[in-house]
């Protein structure tokens, strides 16, 4: 078997799943690294920072460390990205696959882009972003579809979700702007805002450009919507009269005409907006065409088991992580440069059944 040496670089709700999954799943990854921010985590054992017991590598927040190292592939998947630090690492030679960002980097600004293209030339390495959307259920899961299309007319996907659950309060109220006044937020209102609708763009354009819809442009915009009332969402108060409801859309046009679009209908809090559309919780994907089709996704930690909310909260989690991790052996296999979904062969579960064995 050819083994691959994985460096985990971050280890939070997403990177945490891949460690584990790296320990107890997967004997063709050798653990030889792990990057983290929080100083409590330095020099802590990467075992012990997943409950597991010590495997011998040591967590660090020294980045030229990590650079050093020797290895094939970094899973990225820090809270903010660094183009910098992705650059480093792909032009030291190590293939990097990430949750964070780099979806459709051929879209991406173009001096980034040149940026990045010039570290995988330098290293010969390659670049992937994926997870669960953006990822699989806005790239591959259409792409996946569209095999049984003869004609598409148009491509839709709904995501609609709560995450008053979901316990990474840094990324809903301090990057996503949950809790700060409604007309703070727009497309453009701030850095991470701007970098996240431009993910979705990305998206738009990868099924747009693989497809020939042949896109002029893609728009984003969104409704803020205010909460009704006061709102504890674990360490944080989301006070009435604050951002409760964020209804983005992503739409792809040919001549005015849209033909891809994304469309997510985040809240916090529960309260939701009478005016939005109602599709079930969950992601909606619609192709209308010849055939026209929909399927419905939704991950639960178990459908037959009773499981803590914890527990169904953590689900996605595990998926956006382990579309990322399967994929490690497929873009260390890729030539150098970009690897998307529409690139990479169809990523499947390493495990599959074997861990019931
Ligand atoms: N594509 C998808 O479907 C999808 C889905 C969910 C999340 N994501 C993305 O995946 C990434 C991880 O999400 P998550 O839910 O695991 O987030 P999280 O639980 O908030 O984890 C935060 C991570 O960021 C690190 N961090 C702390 N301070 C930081 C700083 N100043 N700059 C950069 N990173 C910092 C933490 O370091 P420590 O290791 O020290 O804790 C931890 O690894 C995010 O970029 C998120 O947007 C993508």
């Amino acid at each position: 078997m050819n083994r691959l040496r994985v460096i985990q670089w971050g280890t939070g709700a997403v990177g945490s799943e891949m460690l584990t999954a790296i320990l107890d799943h997967r004997d063709d990854l050798d653990l030889v690294g792990v990057r983290v921010y929080s100083d409590t985590k330095d020099g802590v054992d990467a075992g012990a920072l997943v409950g597991r017991a010590p495997v011998g590598v040591t967590a660090t927040v020294n980045v030229e460390q990590v650079l050093a190292l020797d290895a094939d592939c970094v899973l990225y998947t820090p809270r903010n990205t660094d183009i910098a630090d992705v650059c480093a690492l792909l032009a030291s030679g190590k293939n990097v696959a990430t949750t964070a960002f780099l979806f459709h980097p051929q879209r991406i600004d173009a001096e980034d882009r040149d940026r990045v293209l010039a570290a995988c030339e330098q290293g010969r390495s390659t670049v992937h972003g994926g997870g669960l959307n953006p990822g699989n259920l806005s790239a591959a899961l259409p792409l996946v579809l569209s095999g049984m299309s003869r004609t598409i007319e148009k491509i839709t996907l709904q995501e609609r979700a709560d995450w008053s659950v979901y316990d990474s309060t840094a990324i809903t109220f301090d990057n996503m702007a949950f809790g700060q006044p409604v007309e703070d937020i727009s497309p453009t209102a701030n850095e991470f805002l701007a970098f996240n609708s431009s993910l979705f763009t990305q998206q738009v354009w990868l099924l747009a450009d693989v497809l020939n819809a042949d896109i002029d442009e893609v728009t984003a915009t969104v409704d803020a919507v205010a909460a009704r009332e006061d709102h504890q969402i674990f360490d944080r108060l989301l006070p009435a009269g604050t951002t409760a409801g964020q209804r983005w859309n992503w739409t792809g046009r040919r001549r005015a005409e849209p033909l891809v679009e994304i469309e997510t209908l985040w809240t916090v809090g529960g309260e939701y907006p009478a005016h939005w559309p109602s599709p079930q919780h969950g992601w909606t994907l619609t192709i209308e065409g010849d055939p026209s089709m929909r399927t419905h996704f939704f991950s639960l930690a178990s459908f037959s088991r009773a499981a803590s909310m914890e527990e169904h909260v953590r689900s996605a989690n595990v998926a956006t992580a382990m579309q990322v991790l399967n994929a490690v052996p497929a873009v260390c296999a890729a030539p150098p440069g970009f690897a998307t979904a529409a690139s990479l062969p169809l990523i499947r579960s390493y495990t599959g059944f074997a861990a019931a064995r």
